[in-house]
């Protein structure tokens, strides 16, 4: 799998993006904005870890965001099981140093298709934090459309907020290529 973007790339984690990915994850400003299972501080042997078991997927489902030939940041997707089994969450980051150039727009789109290409999806969604309006004018740009606010839903750094649900259908996304 290997989706080669305007941007960007967008391939699996592979030995050799650890140094890359430690430089463009260990921020406070992503953490901030993702789950508490992202690392922080994000070390060499959390790096290690992740690619270890990133690089095993197959077919992949957590890639890597290339720029440059360095990977500087990450998307995936989580399958949901039973009854919501037709559905998948996706989720990325992306270095600071190349933040406002497109790149995440440009990879959600990119990846959103390669997933309903792949898997037997009705939908795909990205839940975000009430306090990043960045993260939702990336879905808003990518397709995706307001689903739902779903209030108290989120804790991060101690603070309960609303977690704001974002979708794509199947048939929305076959529009952009999928
Ligand atoms: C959110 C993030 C993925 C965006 O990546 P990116 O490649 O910079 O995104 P894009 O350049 O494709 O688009 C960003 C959009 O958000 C807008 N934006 C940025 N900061 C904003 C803010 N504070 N309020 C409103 N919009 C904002 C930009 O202006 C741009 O929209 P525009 O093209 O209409 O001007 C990146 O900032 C990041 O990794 N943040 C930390 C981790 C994170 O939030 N992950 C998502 C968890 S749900």
């Amino acid at each position: 799998m290997e989706l080669k973007l305007k941007t960007c790339t967008v391939r699996p984690w592979r030995r050799g993006d650890e140094e890359s990915l430690v430089a463009n994850a260990n921020n406070y400003k992503i953490w901030r904005n993702v789950r508490d299972r992202f690392p922080h501080p994000y070390t060499l042997d959390a790096a290690r870890d992740w690619i270890g078991l990133a690089s095993q997927e197959m077919p992949p489902s957590n890639c890597a965001i290339v720029v440059d030939r360095q990977a500087v940041g990450g998307i995936g997707l989580v399958f949901r099981d039973d009854i919501n089994r037709c559905r998948a969450e996706i989720g990325y980051w992306l270095g600071e140093a190349y933040w406002g150039r497109g790149i995440v727009t440009e990879a959600v789109r990119a990846m959103t298709s390669w997933a309903f290409a792949n898997y037997d999806l009705a939908s795909i969604y990205a839940g975000v934090l009430e306090w990043n309006p960045a993260s939702m004018r990336v879905l808003e740009k990518a397709g995706y459309k307001f689903e739902a606010r779903l209030r108290k839903a989120m804790i991060k750094e101690g603070v309960v907020m609303d977690e704001l649900i974002y979708s794509v259908m199947r048939e929305e996304a076959e529009f952009y290529g999928g």
